[in-house]
């Protein structure tokens, strides 16, 4: 354990849903402005946006082996040597399992009004497939319930990369009955959830979850896949998101709204020109192709295909039709942007610029940052695929997080991330683009993935060791942000 650990723990001194009430970071509630100031009303976000967080199950919830939860490919991951950098696995996380009534007590302090979780597949379906275990969607009914109780409305996401490793050992996501398994799981949860749950997420990031654990294998199931393979896994990915669009239709409750939640790859426009801005819209969709492109449209891109030549993936019509399901939002999670374009006369009309090695980055060094990309990637959505109802599922930043002499975390730099964002998002719906909502990554510290837990994305700070929770300034801000439905 790092030694500076022990110092931190030793400062906390604020915790839970009281703490951020009593909080002394200040807001338009607790420091009224002089009356002399003249305040001009800031434009706001249009009325109903709904403002919450985002978490995943595996991230949060510990309880592994509780209530009959079958092994996942990140309990397998996380159990291998030099899988993740601080040695850590999801077993325990930050126990919201078990403490998801403080939890849901804190989005309200914050005063969010939705949130978006992940179920766990292999709470459901222990063996990925067969017969429903009867304990599975007991921990979802009681979150949903408190949620509820609330008064926040919850968004389920069914697919947050925790796949059971049943089904790994019999080929997990390059075999097609993985894609069927997860429809059948889906018709399952859509039956038993969606009297309380009315708004569906198929899978989270398909992109990262097929090419971080497919092609580079830093994430699980830490396979290195040749091309070929690698193009049928994405295949396989977009096709069980159609099969579960149909079946929550096919056996949840009437009018249950279901859509993906993808990491759009965005290109941004280097400078705004109209031709630039053609060209990045160009780019997005090429970028996509394999995933929100052959989901939206119906086909994979002829260059994309071409590309791909003998190592395209094998499909049929028939399954072009299932993908291409009709969906009632798009969900885009957007971080940073993938790349800054210039228009180009030569095919096929844009061109990269690459980062410099100076382009700034919040601590994660993927986090490069970019946030007029809440704008571009939402317009390009609705322009490129006409895309009517658009959330954007995640978008945060992680930070250093250093708890200071007074207990607090005053993490400036995520609270300036987050207003850069956060204006770059209102230009998109002053400008009419549609935007519904916004869930924020994420309401509390977690298990991130391979950086385990040294890496911090929440507004919540939690200490491991004791599962205390002191909500940072960020949540304060976030708080004002809701409050107002306005930035300032
Ligand atoms: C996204 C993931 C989410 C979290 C954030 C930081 O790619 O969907 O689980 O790890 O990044």
């Amino acid at each position: 354990m790092p030694s500076n650990l022990t110092r931190r723990r030793a400062l906390l001194t604020a915790a839970g849903a009281a703490a951020l009430a009593a909080t002394t970071y200040g807001s338009a509630h607790t420091a009224p402005r002089p009356a002399q100031t003249p305040r001009r009303p800031a434009p706001g976000f249009p009325e109903g946006f709904r403002w919450g967080t985002a978490t995943s199950a595996y991230q949060v919830e510990g309880a592994a082996h509780e209530a009959g939860r079958g092994p996942s490919i990140w309990d397998t991951f996380t159990g291998e040597p030099g899988r993740i950098r601080d040695g850590s696995t999801g077993h325990v996380s930050v126990d919201h399992y078990h403490r998801y009534k403080e939890d849901v007590a804190l989005m309200k302090s914050i005063g969010a009004r939705t949130y978006r979780f992940s179920i766990a597949w292999p709470r459901i379906f222990p063996e990925g497939t067969g017969t429903a275990n009867p304990r599975g969607l007991d921990f979802y009914d009681r979150l949903v319930d408190e949620l509820l109780e609330a008064g926040i409305e919850p968004f389920a996401t069914l697919y947050h990369w925790d796949l059971p490793q049943a089904l790994q050992d019999r080929g997990g996501w390059e075999s097609r009955d993985t894609a069927q398994a997860f429809g059948d799981y889906a018709a399952y949860v859509a039956s038993r959830l969606t009297d309380r749950v009315r708004q569906v997420f198929t899978i989270n990031e398909m992109q990262t979850f097929v090419e971080q654990g497919h092609e580079t294998g830093n994430f699980a199931p830490g396979l290195k896949l040749p091309l070929g393979r690698l193009n049928q896994v994405r295949h396989h990915a977009v096709l069980a998101h159609g099969l579960a669009v149909q079946a929550v239709r096919a056996s949840g409750r009437r009018g249950t709204k279901v859509g993906p939640a993808e990491n759009i790859a965005t290109a941004l426009p280097a400078v705004e020109t109209a031709e630039n801005i053609k060209a990045a819209e160009l780019a997005t969709r090429e970028l996509n192709a394999p995933y929100l492109t052959v989901m939206l449209e119906g086909r994979y891109t002829d260059a994309w295909l071409a590309k791909a030549g003998r190592d395209a993936p094998r499909f049929t019509d028939q399954e072009l039709k299932i993908i291409s399901s009709k969906v009632d939002f798009v969900g885009l999670n957007v971080y940073a942007p993938s790349q800054y374009v210039l228009a180009s006369e030569a095919a096929p009309g844009f061109t990269p610029v690459p980062f410099p090695s100076s382009h700034p980055h919040m601590a994660s060094s993927w986090l490069l940052l970019g946030p007029e990309a809440l704008y571009w990637a939402p317009r390009h959505a609705a322009r490129l695929w006409q895309v009517k109802d658009i959330f954007i599922t995640e978008n945060g930043a992680s930070a250093a997080d250093e708890i200071s002499a007074d207990g607090a975390v005053y993490d400036v730099d995520r609270v300036m991330y987050l207003r850069n964002c956060l204006m770059h998002l209102q230009r998109a719906t002053a400008e009419a683009v549609p935007v519904r909502g916004y869930f924020l990554w994420s309401l509390l510290d977690n298990f991130e993935w391979a950086d385990g837990y040294a890496t911090r994305f929440g507004l919540v700070h939690v200490d491991y060791a004791t599962q205390k929770r002191t909500p940072k300034l960020s949540a304060a801000f976030y708080r004002e942000v809701i409050s107002r439905n306005a930035l300032a």
